[in-house]
């Protein structure tokens, strides 16, 4: 048997109960709202919590880049999502390549991407599947959700041989800005799902009447942790939401904690880390320094605080550590401020949730899963690094 504090540090822990908890929640979640779930993987990178996501139920998979479907499809998943625009002929090949094997569908959003697609998969005398990416608001890619040129792209595309258009997809990213002024954490939640969802199903209906979209056999995709558990589906002629695909909320951390998106008790992600250092400033202060710096937290932050995760008191029961801030990150120092003096002693192991736990897991061969303080199975981060 192992212990948690005999391992090197720094490593990532993962517990399993929270771990298995937040899938199933998630799991009937989909159920109760009538959708598929298709986790986007991207979070974990992990055949093993793929496993389990569809043991519990999950429809199919999302990933963002080819190289983590192939490593999907190279471990026995036959239905795998890329929620991501191909470019690139070598891209579009490893796709069809795979697609012998499963069903791999992807993002197109321009006339570009979609010529090139076409061309690649007319060439080897198979057929596409894609999604129509749309922008719901976040800025980032997708034809606009209300706009006549979005009808006519769609048209395009669908016209183009060796390509099927079974979808639309959106992520809805603007669920990270928080509240407005004057809103509630909850309403900010609410606003951000219900236009996705009604900008979702109303570019359906342009897409129906203009003959390209049939209801009952068109999927549309949304959903994003932060908003998915204000998730409502709703009807629009005779169009419903078909499918979500949240990726972080196997793991949870300090980002979505500050959203208001969870407690700290459903965070099952840490990284354990080792007091290396610890020195006295002139104001009474005192600055201690972790082994884990941007190597292992990235430069991601929680915005609202900017620190880049919180320090656990009591992991048991997932206490944060009072006033201390790991504010800062050089490349392998976390650099924490505790304004009245430290509790921490060199020498320390302490457990830190991260601002962003899926970009943690990419840095990482391997984590560890975790009972308490006891080490269950350690486990690969299957794509790390998978980034084309
Ligand atoms: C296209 C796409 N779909 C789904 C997700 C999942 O979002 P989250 O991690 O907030 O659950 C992401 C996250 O980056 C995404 O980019």
């Amino acid at each position: 048997m192992t212990w948690i504090d005999e391992l090197p540090t720094p490593n990532v822990l993962v517990e399993q109960a929270r771990l298995e908890a937040n899938i199933a929640r998630m799991q009937a979640l989909a159920a109760r709202t009538g959708v598929a779930l298709r986790p986007h993987t991207k979070t974990h990178k992990s055949v093993r919590i793929a496993r389990l996501q569809t043991e519990a139920g999950a429809a199919g998979l999302t990933v963002a880049k080819v190289g983590e479907a192939e490593v999907l499809v190279e471990a026995g998943f036959d239905d795998v999502r890329l929620a991501y625009p191909v470019v690139g002929r070598d891209k579009l090949e490893r796709i069809q390549a795979l697609s012998s094997t499963a069903r791999v569908s992807f993002c197109v959003d321009t006339l570009e991407g979609a010529r090139q697609a076409s061309e690649v998969f007319q060439a080897a005398g198979s057929t596409a599947t894609v999604l129509i990416e749309v922008d719901v608001e976040y800025g980032r890619c997708g034809v606009h959700w209300n706009d006549d040129d979005s009808v006519a792209f769609a048209r395009q595309v669908a016209a183009l041989p060796g390509l099927e258009v079974v979808g639309i997809l959106t992520h809805a990213g603007q669920s990270y800005n928080g509240p407005s002024e004057g809103e509630t954490k909850e309403a900010a939640l609410r606003r951000v799902m219900a236009q996705e969802r009604d900008r979702m199903l109303s570019f359906a209906s342009r897409l129906k009447d203009a003959g390209l979209a049939t209801p009952g056999a068109f999927e549309i995709s949304v959903g994003s942790t932060p908003s998915i558990r204000y998730f409502e589906n709703a009807a629009k002629d005779g169009f419903q939401i078909t499918e979500i695909r949240p990726g972080n909320y196997v793991f949870h951390d300090a980002i979505q904690q500050a959203l208001g998106v969870c407690d700290w008790e459903d965070c099952a992600l840490t990284v354990n880390a080792t007091v290396i250092s610890r020195h006295r400033n002139d104001d009474g202060s005192e600055r201690v320094f972790l082994d884990a710096g941007k190597k292992v937290f990235t430069s991601d932050r929680v915005p609202s605080t900017g620190v880049h995760g919180t320090l656990l008191y009591n992991p048991r029961v997932m206490e944060p550590l009072p006033h201390a801030r790991l504010h800062g990150c050089s490349e392998e120092h976390g650099w924490v401020s505790i304004p009245g003096g430290a509790t921490l002693e060199v020498g320390d192991q302490v457990r830190v949730v991260p601002a962003h736990a899926c970009v943690v897991m990419n840095m990482f061969d391997q984590f560890h899963v975790v009972d308490g303080d006891q080490v269950v199975d350690t486990w690969e981060v299957s794509s790390r690094g998978r980034v084309s």
